[in-house]
């Protein structure tokens, strides 16, 4: 397999193809238009993803297959080192580049690695956030399956270094609050994976209100319908099944797992859950940031 230990960039623990790749991603020309999706990993990157890329079709199904070389949205910090199909640009950067504008771009980036460009042009984005006991097993599945990330070990080890920040993209508390602190300086909209899940339509109609785009009630339903858990499992272009298995292996774990809130209670102890309490309290401390651990 390519299972190998990850580097550090600044200080972030990442992989090294994407730390070699690094200088170009800093470098990144943003676009005014530009519009970012910015989450910690497992925290509905592709559901929001999914959901964007719609409306910039008009919620056409079509139109977004027929623009299968920009259907996926770019992956802005993404560099491979050949694992994927030819076909395909190895960088985020050199994908987006070849992408008219308007474009959608994502990054797990912590707020402080963000490529200054996106500030300078004025671009909007959308953070999305999930409470953490869903995001570190979801996590832990993820490092099962995805052949990138070095051998997750037991569920007790991976909470460890979920907990200390170490797993790929640092810390999920460093990174939900420093992005939760740039809301006021940026065109940010913050938004919930829960929230979601209880009320998608109330959630598409704050991002349409955001973009400043107005659709008629039909095309939103044919957005809930085309974004909803189902319907994504059984989309190739959004679930991942078209990845190499070398690189993604769905029979360990499928990308689509299972899409719910507190399904951490399946798998925590009654002592990891208290411990996990106890270290959410002491860095969460002092911030107005709140997040609900089920729906
Ligand atoms: P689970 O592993 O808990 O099922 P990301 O895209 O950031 O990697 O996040 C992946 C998580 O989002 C997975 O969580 C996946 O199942 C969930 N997800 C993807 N699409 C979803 C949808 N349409 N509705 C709800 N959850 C979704």
């Amino acid at each position: 397999g390519c299972r190998e230990e990850l580097g550090s960039l600044h200080g972030i623990p990442l992989y090294k193809s994407f730390i070699e790749g690094w200088p170009q991603v800093e470098a990144f020309q943003a676009r005014h238009d530009d519009l970012l999706i910015a989450t910690y990993p497992k925290s509905g990157t592709t559901w929001l993803s999914e959901i964007l890329d719609m409306i910039y079709h008009d919620g056409d199904v079509e139109k977004c297959r027929r623009d299968a070389i920009f259907n996926r949205v770019p992956f802005l910090e993404m560099k491979s080192r050949g694992h994927i199909p030819l076909s395909s640009p190895s960088a985020g950067v050199e994908l987006l580049e070849k992408t008219p504008s308007p474009r959608l771009v994502k990054t797990h980036l912590p707020v402080q690695l963000l490529p200054a460009s996106f500030q300078e042009k004025g671009c909007k984005v959308i953070y999305m956030a999930r409470n953490p006991k869903d995001v570190v097993i979801s996590y832990y599945y993820f490092y099962q399956m995805a052949k990138m990330h070095p051998d997750p070990g037991m569920l007790a080890e991976f909470l460890e270094a979920f907990m200390n920040g170490k797993v790929a993209y640092g810390s999920w508390y460093e990174h939900v609050r420093g992005w939760w602190e740039k809301r006021q300086e940026k065109q940010l909209l913050y938004l919930f994976y829960e929230d979601m899940k209880k009320d998608p339509r109330r959630e598409v109609q704050k991002i349409l209100q955001f973009l400043g785009k107005e659709v008629v009630e039909e095309t939103v339903a044919r957005i809930l319908h085309h974004t909803s858990f189902q319907e994504m499992k059984k989309n190739p272009a959004a679930n991942y099944e078209t990845m190499p298995s070398s690189l993604m292996d769905h029979s360990l774990s499928p990308f689509m797992r299972k899409g719910i809130s507190g399904d951490w209670k399946n798998h925590f102890t009654v002592a990891q859950n208290e411990r996990f309490d106890r270290h959410y309290q002491q860095h969460m401390a002092g911030s107005d940031l709140c997040f609900q651990m089920e729906v």
